[in-house]
């Protein structure tokens, strides 16, 4: 049955894409991946692997609309960092007298925008569950206006799922966002300064092993739902804990303040940006204090 269905991939380059790329691949389905340059390394190991790339770029809807048209699963994923980073947009955003951080929301939301409207041209052609959305909670609305500014949260929420419910009715009907808990890999980004409530019990991933597998199983749910992916919840003292018992390494939890946190990280926009992130995912969470659904409760419904 799967062998005639198309999911189209976004960032099927990337962590979360690859990975479901591979995952959907496995279970017969035609898989074409989304990509700005066919020709990258990444790229060359998916066309190996069978899977179809396709030139598009989020931030040329007329690119996207060809690309999506006729699937019958859309994994999609933006990518907040990339725009927050590069030189270039640095520069534009000093142009334009904006932090880097407003400018990557600015830039992230209107790619998610894109996706949207593109998958609403295809909507018709989805399963009935088969809008699938890699995204975060809403920072702003979850802490009643405390962090207005933890962009990388609210660039992605404020599309998926506010502007496709509120825009899209129909396509929000076959819509399941997939909420990613911390990647296990970025302590890699920030090595010298990860922290947040030693107790507070926090979700985390591995989006490269783990993000296909729980995208797939989103997919055989009904739709309409919100979920968090992770592997495993634990505190920050257990997380460490259990780095260094599997590595080796000494190492021990220190708690350390948001000041702390942005003086010891290399660039002062992505701690400051961070710092909002800790905080707030020690209160009111990482979900926004929502209970969303997690592995266990696709189990029980399998
Ligand atoms: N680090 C964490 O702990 C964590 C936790 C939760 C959520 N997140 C979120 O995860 C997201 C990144 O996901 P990831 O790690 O899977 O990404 P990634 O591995 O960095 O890959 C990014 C993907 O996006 C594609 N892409 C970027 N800009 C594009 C454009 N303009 N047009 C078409 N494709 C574009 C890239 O494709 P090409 O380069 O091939 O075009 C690539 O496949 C971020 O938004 C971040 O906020 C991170």
């Amino acid at each position: 049955m799967a062998e005639n269905k198309l999911i189209c991939v976004i960032g099927a380059t990337g962590n979360q894409g690859g990975s479901v790329a591979r995952r959907f691949r496995e279970a017969g389905f035609r898989v074409r991946g989304l990509t700005r340059d066919t020709l990258s390394p990444a790229a060359q190991k998916l066309a190996a692997d069978g899977i179809e790339v396709m030139k598009s770029d989020l931030d040329d809807l007329e690119s996207l609309k060809p690309a999506l048209k006729n699937a019958n699963v859309i994994f999609s994923v933006t990518n907040y960092w990339e725009p927050f980073f590069r030189p270039d947009c640095r520069q534009n955003a000093s142009g334009l007298g904006i932090s880097p951080a407003r400018f990557a929301y600015d830039v992230e939301y209107q790619q998610g925008k894109n996706i949207a409207d593109a998958a609403a041209a295809t909507c018709d052609s989805l399963d009935s569950n088969g809008f699938l959305v890699s995204t975060l909670s809403h920072a702003a609305k979850s802490s009643q206006g405390k962090f207005i500014e933890l962009y990388h949260f609210d660039s992605k929420a404020d599309i998926f799922p506010f502007y496709v419910r509120e825009k899209y009715p129909d396509l929000a009907a076959k819509m399941s966002c997939i909420q990613t808990g911390y990647f296990y890999t970025s302590f890699n980004i920030l090595p010298d300064s990860y922290f947040g409530k030693a107790n507070r019990i926090v979700p985390h991933l591995d989006p490269v092993g783990d993000m296909g597998t729980f995208t797939f199983a989103v997919y055989q749910m009904p739709p309409g739902k919100e979920y968090m992916a992770e592997g495993t919840s634990c505190s920050w003292a257990d997380w460490i804990k259990t780095w260094s018992d599997i590595t080796g390494v000494p190492a021990s939890y220190r708690q350390i303040t948001p000041d702390e946190m942005i003086e010891m990280t290399p660039d002062r926009d992505c701690g400051i940006e961070v710092a909002y992130m800790f905080s707030y995912s020690t209160d009111p969470g990482y979900d926004g204090g929502r209970a969303l659904l997690t592995a266990e409760d696709i189990r029980k419904a399998s």
